[in-house]
């Protein structure tokens, strides 16, 4: 297994979409292994299909998608997850009738060679402290926040060596938006290599190595956070951002 490759997801000239509607056109975006890719844009511009594609949930019909230089276009969701990517989906999608803990074990790890860093439960207890408190309690019952915790948590029990987060900061607090970016840097800093799709900018902006930027299922910018920043036009015409306003 080639670990040291320095790519870790690799989309390549990806087309894409559901049954006879092409949303993704021409897609390529590359995350570099310990990184963070930012992948922004605004509602509807194909940022959940790009995730579903890269999981194998929909087919590609043109391109390529490949994980540690390895292809995976082709293999079914199963597959895909036991070569190494979790997903965060968008909306979190816990169990709410199941425990903290029993959601935390319904989790298909990934198989070795392709697995990363080796989870457990009490890994994902240690990162989040506040998980522990309530591993008896029916996730339902949990704050935004600690859901969003959990979903986060049930997607590292995987031990995955690629993680695709779809909109983590979604209807949270600042306060909670704060510490799952604290988090993401923290992961990022342990090895994880990791697609956070955000339509918050300023928190993918923060956090992210390498940004890129999607408009009508297109990649219209891809570079750094600064070289995006630095463009008044591409903050104001794609992401609504005004330079006064992105705090730049
Ligand atoms: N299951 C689906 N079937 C058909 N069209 C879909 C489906 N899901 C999303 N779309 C369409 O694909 C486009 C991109 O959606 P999506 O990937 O969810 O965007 P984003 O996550 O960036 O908000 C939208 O036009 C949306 O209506
Ligand atoms: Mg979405």
């Amino acid at each position: 297994m080639a670990t040291n490759y320095t790519l870790a997801l690799e989309l390549v000239g990806v087309t894409a979409g559901y049954d006879r509607s092409e949303i993704l056109r021409d897609v390529s975006l590359s995350v570099r292994s310990s990184s963070v890719l930012g992948l922004l844009g605004r509602n509807g511009a194909g940022k959940t299909t790009c995730i579903r594609a890269i999981a194998g949930m929909i087919r590609l019909s043109r391109g390529d998608i490949r994980i540690f230089g390895e292809s995976v276009a082709a293999l079914p969701v199963e597959e895909v997850i036991r070569r190494g990517i979790a997903v965060v989906p968008q909306g979190r999608r816990i169990f709410s009738l199941l425990t903290v803990k029993e959601n935390l074990a319904v989790v298909q790890p990934a198989c070795p060679p392709y697995a990363g860093q080796q989870w457990s439960l009490a890994r994902v207890v240690d990162l989040f402290p506040r998980l522990g408190e309530r591993l008896g309690q029916r996730a339902g019952t949990l704050s935004g926040g600690e859901q969003q915790m959990l979903a986060i948590g049930r997607a590292l029990m995987a031990s995955p060596r690629v993680l695709l987060m779809d909109e983590p900061s979604e209807g949270l607090s600042p306060q909670m938006i704060a510490e799952v970016a604290r988090i993401i840097g923290q992961l990022r800093d342990n090895g994880l290599s990791i697609l956070l799709v955000e339509q918050n900018s300023r928190l993918a902006l923060s956090v992210a190595d390498n940004v890129a930027l999607l408009s009508n299922g297109e990649v219209v910018f891809a570079g750094t956070a600064v070289q995006l920043t630095d463009d008044p036009h591409l903050m104001e015409a794609y992401l609504g951002l005004h330079a006064a306003a992105s705090g730049t």
